[in-house]
């Protein structure tokens, strides 16, 4: 069991904090944010995220969860020190590192007044450009911390929002890179109980552990802008990529996860980690050509939704729009860079107007856009009078509207499934005119069959 304080109690430093407390440590949240560490007393977490509740409120009255202000309070009894705070995106595309030092510099401060004091282990649990290890060491010693009263290790964190209890406890790895073996090793055992029949824990230089992160991000953000322009593709030649997917899936060394077209990759990680990415190969000399490709791809996929709305309505001036989930992904209320949020942009621009639902995701979304939109209480609501019903979350709940309903409220039978979540044919039925990404959707129109591909390529037994 270690003693345990957490700076920036997010999505990370929250998830981190409550599950390290469930495996037994003793753990102090700290956080600038009043409101929030107050709400977090009272067993209400500030975010929603599955079974996260249920596990702040064991482990405060279980007291090994404590949630504060004063981070002073806490260094003095805790020797691990993991940093969460936010690195969002800088202007120039750039990790935004102020909070970060700014957590660096309260704790040189505080070593300062307070020496002797047992050694600190700082722990990088926050996504952070190559090298701040090595920034971070250069920068306590500036600040009058001695070489012996802190190391500090890279821990890279890999959750996913909408199962981030369940990653926790089900890590596929988890990487530690530093360069004391005493730190290291009492950085392992925090997680002890999580590998007892297998170790996902690999070791690695901080470096190699930072890299590692933005690697891991980078490429599930290809293989999202690789399957969209597979897809935009597809609905050029009108093939169903759906079973495109599915054959390349079926492949191990592609694998079928992260295969899905949509409205582009979202998320408070995705898209500011591979422009960072992208500024750290700019910054060596290296060009990422692949990195760069899937941002520039990324950032035209809520477009191509928005064609596919004018196709079906036409002139976009004046039409109302019923928006179907707002988060970028189901199971979260996290808002940032959501696809819906860059659709609400483009449509207000059009001179739509807007009628959404999320089960989850409008009190945030309320509070970044306000009344520019209106907020529906249920998927039919939002779909009233619309001339066109778009689908942006694939929430469990959308996933099996009363199709006959919906065609009921609406003022014209138009669906845009930004997730391919329905059959084509079930919306025919139902007398919708629809559009997926990259499916045959169109009534009437022709698919590509493989004979015709054989024809045009001279057939497929070389492949
Ligand atoms: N959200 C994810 O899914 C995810 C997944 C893996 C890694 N990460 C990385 O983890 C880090 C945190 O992400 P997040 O989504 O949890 O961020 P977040 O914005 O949700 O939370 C950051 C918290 O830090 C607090 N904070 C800022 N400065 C502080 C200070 N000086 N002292 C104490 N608290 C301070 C803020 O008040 C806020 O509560 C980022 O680097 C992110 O890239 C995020």
């Amino acid at each position: 069991m270690e003693k345990i304080a957490i700076i920036g109690v997010g999505y990370v430093g929250l998830v981190t904090g409550t599950c390290l407390a469930e495996l037994g440590n003793h753990v102090t949240c700290i956080d600038l944010d009043k409101e929030k560490i107050e709400q977090l007393n009272q067993g209400i977490a500030p975010i929603y995220e599955p079974n996260l509740n249920t596990h702040i409120q064991k482990n405060i009255a279980e007291k090994r969860l404590l949630f504060s202000t004063n981070l002073a309070k806490a260094l003095i009894s805790h020797d691990i020190v993991i940093v969460c705070v936010g690195t969002p995106m800088d202007d120039d595309g750039s990790a935004d590192m102020s909070d970060y030092f700014s957590v660096l510099k309260a704790i040189a401060d505080f070593i300062k007044d307070t020496r002797p004091i047992s050694r600190k282990i700082i722990v990088n649990k926050s996504t952070v450009p190559v090298g701040t290890g090595k920034k971070a060491e250069l920068f306590l010693l500036e600040n009058g911390v001695y070489l012996s009263e802190f190391s500090i290790v890279s821990n890279p964190e890999f959750l996913r929002e909408g199962s981030a209890v369940y990653d926790f406890f089900h890590p596929d790895r988890i990487i530690i890179g530093g360069n004391d073996t005493e730190s290291v090793k009492r950085v392992q055992s925090i997680y002890r109980s999580l590998y007892r029949s297998r170790n996902p824990i690999m070791l690695t230089s901080i470096e190699a552990a930072e890299l590692t992160k933005y690697a891991a991000n980078a490429f599930l953000a290809t293989k999202i802008s690789f399957v969209n322009e597979i897809a935009n593709l597809c609905d050029t030649l009108n093939i169903d990529v759906s079973q495109v997917t599915k054959g390349i899936g079926a492949d191990n060394r592609i694998g079928r996860y992260f295969l899905h077209p949509g409205p582009g990759y979202g998320g408070a990680c995705f898209p500011k980690d591979t422009q960072a990415l992208a500024f750290i190969g700019k910054e060596n000399g290296v060009d990422l050509k692949i990195v760069n490709a899937a941002i520039e791809i990324n950032n035209n996929q809520v477009s191509i939704i928005v064609e596919k709305i004018r196709s079906l309505v036409g002139d976009l001036t004046g039409k109302h729009i019923g928006l179907l989930g707002l988060s970028f992904k189901p199971e979260t209320d996290d808002i940032r860079n959501a696809p819906a949020l860059a659709l609400i942009e483009l449509l207000l621009q059009e001179g739509c107007s807007i009628s959404a639902y999320d089960p989850v995701a409008m009190p945030n979304t309320q509070a970044e856009i306000g009344a520019r939109i209106q907020y529906a209480k249920d998927a039919y609501h939002a779909a009233n009078d619309a001339n066109a019903v778009v689908l942006m979350t694939e929430w469990n709940q959308f996933r099996l509207l009363d199709l006959q309903k919906l065609a009921d409220v609406v003022r014209e039978k138009n669906f845009v499934d930004a997730r391919n979540v329905y059959e084509v044919s079930a919306m025919h039925d139902h007398g919708f005119s629809y559009r997926g990404v990259g499916r045959h959707s169109s009534d009437g129109e022709k698919t590509v069959h493989l004979e015709d591909i054989e024809l045009s390529y001279g057939g497929l037994s070389d492949f």
